[in-house]
């Protein structure tokens, strides 16, 4: 089908002349199974593509905007497609509470169910809103409103100067664990004047900041374990009650938000469809809502009422990892606007942890330097089929990211587990073919983390441990070490990551494993 791009896990289906692109997921399948099949036509499957395109073919009476505007009326869900009839060159898409782009290029045009599909074809680009339906040829675009009148929709130019090749690396995952230290500039510059932090677009009042009792933040994957990140940060920097859910969860147990809560929904793509829907539901009880996304103009960054930019550039590896960093950063930063807005740091305390945020790109870079010591390690534990990654204190996130990271691109199976945790039944599951991976970076629960990994040793398990430079008591305990440079506890996070990231990688890699497209998995994912 000329002139439409394909979408990373983008289903096709044709059917009589018609050709359909589909993705999203149809909420009255059953009803619209039986009429289908009361119409006399036999379904095959079970998937959604199959009965959009019977739909169309039994609404189509010779003009195919028609038969989508009655389709769209009958399928309730969040979905898009774009069908063509081989009888006309056109194309004809719409979409209902699922992005739809359009992409404007030289006498060619391009739909797209996300903004970064996009944009390796033009970076002209315009938006199109639920039920709106657009008809594309090479040389013109027209787009109509649910009741048919044409409308004339504002384009926009997508900024991001991230190029959509790999560079000199062989894999995006690869490419983006090395942009970090440049973004972590990018997020940096223009945000912090005299030692007070500003965020573009950002502009709140006292008497705002002071309105929120609370916090409650939202996320789903990796932007979820960014998310318990930021109940560190804003507690510490705040004074004031944070919790985290899971998004898919969020909107199903009558969440306790109202007018006196912030919610900070987090999501790199900034459409999925677990946090738009509590996005919306939080918005509904009244909550305020800020958006950290990395995608402009994206569905969540259009209906929040704040956004933070993480100025990531395109992700394009499904394993995050840029992204990830960058959502980090943006919530120390976030933190301390709010904190100096409110009061609730002093001015040394934020000048402490301004200082160490400023060298978070060299430090980043010292990491990265490294990058053999984890082929090494990868090649000595790339056979393990388990591995359990524990941290106490802000170590516990980025155990949990850290096993996340593992498992979907190595598909080794990994958990993350608060290490105090532990003990409480998994450790049953410790043998000598168990990997563990012990974060030993925060100082607090030092001891206590090591005593874990103890436990762990004396059942057989094999030790990989993430230590400050310096750390002498850990190499007595672990088979290898990883040293990080040693940072402020505090912002060390941000860091700690990275080596789990290219553990990951590393380890993916000895196995041959699609490391930027892992099996079942999309990017972005727009059902519920
Ligand atoms: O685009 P989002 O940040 O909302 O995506 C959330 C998750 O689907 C995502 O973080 C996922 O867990 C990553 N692929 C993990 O690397």
């Amino acid at each position: 089908m000329n002139g439409i791009v394909e979408c990373k896990g983008l289903e096709k289906f044709e059917h009589r002349g018609f050709k359909v692109l589909y993705k999203g997921s149809i909420e009255n399948k059953q009803e619209l199974r039986d009429w289908l099949l009361e119409e006399g036509y036999t379904l095959n499957g079970e998937k959604d593509i199959e009965l959009v395109a019977y739909i169309i073919d039994y609404l189509y009476n010779g003009n195919l905007t028609e038969a989508t505007r009655k389709a769209q009326r009958k399928i309730k869900g969040s979905y898009g497609f774009a069908i063509t009839n081989a009888s006309k060159a056109e194309v004809v898409a719409t979409s209902n509470n699922h992005p739809l782009v359009i992409g404007l290029g030289d006498k060619q045009n391009f739909i797209a169910f996300d903004l970064s599909s996009l944009l390796s074809y033009t970076k002209k680009c315009c938006l199109i809103n639920n039920g709106e339906i657009c008809i594309l040829t090479p040389e013109n675009i027209v787009i109509v409103s649910p009741t048919g009148e044409v409308i004339n929709k504002e384009e926009f130019q997508v900024s991001w100067d991230g190029t959509m090749d790999k560079g000199k690396f062989e894999h995006f995952m690869l490419k983006e664990i090395y942009e970090q230290p440049d973004g972590f500039k990018t997020n940096l510059s223009g945000r912090i004047k005299n030692n007070k932090v500003k965020i573009e677009g950002l502009e709140l009042t006292l008497e705002i900041v002071k309105s929120w009792k609370k916090i409650a933040i939202v996320a789903c994957g990796t932007s979820y374990h960014a998310g318990l990140i930021g109940k560190g940060v804003f507690e510490n920097l705040l004074h004031i009650p944070v919790e985290v859910e899971i998004a898919s969860e969020f909107s199903y147990r009558a969440p306790l938000v109202d007018e006196e809560t912030l919610v900070i929904v987090i999501s790199q793509s900034g459409e999925t469809a677990d946090t738009l829907v509590a996005l919306r539901e939080a918005k509904k009880k009244g909550a305020s809502v800020l958006a950290i996304t990395n995608t402009l103009n994206s569905t969540i960054n259009r209906e929040a009422d704040y956004g933070v930019y993480i100025w990531s550039g395109p992700e394009i590896a499904i394993a995050s990892t840029k992204a990830f960093t960058m959502m980090l950063l943006a919530e120390y930063l976030l933190g301390i606007y709010l904190g100096q807005i409110k009061g609730s740091i002093s001015e040394e305390k934020a000048n402490m942890l301004l200082e160490n945020i400023y060298k978070l790109p060299e430090t980043a870079s010292k990491i990265l330097a490294e990058a053999t010591q984890y082929q090494k390690i990868a090649e000595k534990y790339y056979q393990k089929e388990n591995a359990f990654f524990i941290g106490r204190g802000f170590d516990w996130p980025i155990s949990l990211e850290g096993a996340l990271k593992l498992k979907e691109t190595s598909y080794i199976h990994a958990e993350g587990y608060a290490a105090g945790e532990f003990k409480h039944g998994s450790l049953a599951l410790v043998t000598e073919e168990t990997l563990m991976v012990a974060l030993c970076v925060q100082q607090s629960t030092y001891e206590k983390t090591l005593a874990n990994v103890k436990e762990c040793k004396a059942r057989g398990a094999q030790i990989l441990a993430l230590a400050l430079e310096g750390d002498k008591e850990v190499a007595k305990i672990a088979d290898d070490v990883i040293y990080i440079p040693r940072i402020n506890n505090f912002v060390a996070p941000i860091l700690t990551v990275i080596p789990l990231q290219l553990l990951a990688y590393y380890i993916s890699k000895a196995r041959g494993c699609s490391i930027d497209q892992p099996r079942n998995l999309v990017k972005s994912i727009v059902i519920e």
